[in-house]
Formats: C-alpha cells, sequence, structure tokens
C-alpha cells in the first residue's frame, strides 16, 4: 500500500494504534519531541556500543510499528540489518513504503520473537511504548534470550504507571485507571532487571542497568486531540464510554478551546548484556 493509502486511512481513522496516527506525521519529518528525545537516547546511551564492530549482528525492534527508531538505531550501531516485529499490516506496509527490503518485517506477535530469533545474534534489542501489550511472562524470556543472543544493549521505553507522571495528564478518568492497571510497565522491566541480574552483574555479563525519565511535551490542536481520543486511537481510551469521552472534552474546551498542552512522561530503562 502506498504512503498516500496509508495517509488516507490515518485521516479516515482507521489505523488503530497510538503511533499509527496521531504523532505520525510529525514523527515521518522528525520534528516531534518524541521522536528528538528518544533518539538522542539511544544516541547518548549507545556510545559504547557504537565502537563495536557490529556489521555481523542485527537490531531487533519489537512491536516496532514502520520501525523508525529501529532504523535510527540500526544506523548508528551500523548494524547488519533491522528486525522489526509487529501484529499490524498497516504499519508494516507504511515501513516497507519507507524503509523497502533494508528493513526485514516480520508480521507477528513479539511473543514469537524467542523461536523465530534464536539462531540470530543482536546488539540493540528496542522496544518502545508495546511492553504494557505483554507481561511478565513475556519479560522473563526476554530478559533470557538477552542473555543468549543479545551483545549489546536492552532498552525498553515506554509510560509508567500514573505515579512516576511529572502532572496528570488531560485524559479522561478510565483511560486514567487504565495506565494505572498495566501488567507490566517499563518500570517493572527496571526493577525486574535489578533483581533478576543481579548474579550476571557480579560475573560482568550485565552492567549498567539504568532507569530515566522523559517529559515529553505536546502542544496539540484541539481538534487533534479530540480526533485521538473520539476514535480511541490509543488503546487506553479504549476503556471510556462515549458519554465519558464527550464530557470530557467538552471540559478541555472550556479551559482552552484551541490547544491542549501537556507533558507525557516516559521512562528509558537499558541494560547491557557482554
Ligand atoms: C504504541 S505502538 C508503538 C509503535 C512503535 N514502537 C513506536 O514507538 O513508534 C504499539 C505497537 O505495538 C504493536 N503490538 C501490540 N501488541 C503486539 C504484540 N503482541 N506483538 C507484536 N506487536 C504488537 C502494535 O501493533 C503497535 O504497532
Amino acid at each position: 500500500m502506498e504512503k498516500e493509502e496509508l495517509k488516507k486511512e490515518y485521516e479516515e481513522g482507521k489505523l488503530v494504534s497510538f503511533s499509527d496516527n496521531f504523532y505520525e506525521m510529525k514523527i515521518l519529518s522528525e520534528e516531534s519531541d518524541l521522536f528528538t528525545q528518544i533518539t538522542s537516547h539511544i544516541k547518548d546511551t549507545t556510545t559504547e556500543i557504537q565502537k563495536n564492530d557490529n556489521s555481523e549482528s542485527y537490531v531487533l525492534d519489537l512491536g516496532g510499528g514502520k520501525g523508525n527508531y529501529g532504523v535510527y538505531a540500526t544506523k548508528i550501531l551500523k548494524a547488519k540489518k533491522l528486525i522489526v516485529y509487529d501484529v499490524s499490516e498497516s504499519l508494516i506496509n507504511l515501513g516497507k513504503s519507507l524503509y523497502g527490503d533494508s528493513v526485514e518485517y516480520v508480521q507477528a506477535k513479539f511473543e514469537e520473537v524467542f523461536e523465530k530469533e534464536k539462531s540470530r545474534t543482536f546488539c540493540y534489542i528496542f522496544v518502545k511504548e508495546a511492553i504494557h501489550f505483554s507481561n511478565k511472562d513475556f519479560y522473563y524470556k526476554l530478559l533470557n534470550f538477552c542473555m543468549t543472543n543479545l551483545k549489546g544493549k536492552l532498552c525498553v521505553v515506554g509510560i509508567p504507571r500514573l505515579a512516576n507522571w511529572i502532572e496528570t495528564p488531560p485524559y479522561p478518568p478510565s483511560a486514567l485507571t487504565a495506565l494505572n492497571n498495566l501488567t507490566l510497565d517499563v518500570v517493572d522491566c527496571f526493577e525486574i532487571a535489578k533483581k533478576e541480574l543481579i548474579a550476571e552483574e557480579s560475573e560482568k555479563k550485565v552492567s549498567n542497568i539504568n532507569l530515566v525519565y522523559k517529559n515529553i511535551n505536546y502542544n496539540t490542536p484541539f481538534d487533534e486531540f479530540s480526533t485521538l481520543l473520539l476514535n480511541r486511537r490509543w488503546s487506553f481510551f479504549t476503556k471510556c464510554s462515549d458519554e465519558e469521552l464527550q464530557s470530557h472534552l467538552e471540559k478541555l474546551k472550556e479551559k482552552n478551546s484551541s490547544l491542549v498542552e501537556y507533558n507525557c512522561t516516559q521512562g528509558c530503562f537499558d541494560c547491557e548484556f557482554k
């Protein structure tokens, strides 16, 4: 499918996930605060890995959508190829229209990665805004996989539970509740890694287990924000009824009818595997 057709789907609200649409155009033009902050994070946290010869190892982007972050990582690490796992056909098609055969897209659940990728070695495994679709069982398997198939860095980026946001976002109450009821968030990933990888840390197989928070600033035109909510383009809004969304938007409009300004907190967890 061509980019124009995908853009039309986006405008008609047919693409379903958060990054399918709302931030799409800004991400493509690399102008969003989100893209800038996360790619800087990737760059700053891989300075040592960039010095390695990564020409025979791969980058893996799980739930990577079109794979634009993985593309960035693959380029700065000079890795062999990017492998993207995603269930969304439309995002994969968009990725193919942008990056062609330079990226290997696997339309599959990321739960299948351990079996499918057991014979490849990776220098960077990246999971952005997708870990909350999984659970602890998946994450333990991911850490085990990193022990055997990763020589480089694991990086999980995602929104934490609300207690770790610097300010409460302007989302309806049911969406905030959903945010607090995540089965697994980026802070869990950090804490589990700290606990589970202590032995490997002392053996020096694992190092630099870190978590930092980034605050991403959004100044979203009211109509765009309204479309995001009403089309439930972010999974958390699926918990909201039509009435709740409508009344929430009316309240927001009373405050400022042209712009919705807020900070979104993203956690970035990194861990290095030898
Ligand atoms: C919020 S988007 C993030 C996309 C991309 N990582 C980014 O940051 O631009 C979440 C992505 O996870 C994918 N996804 C959700 N559950 C998945 C699963 N079990 N296996 C593979 N992909 C999944 C969705 O299709 C979607 O592309």
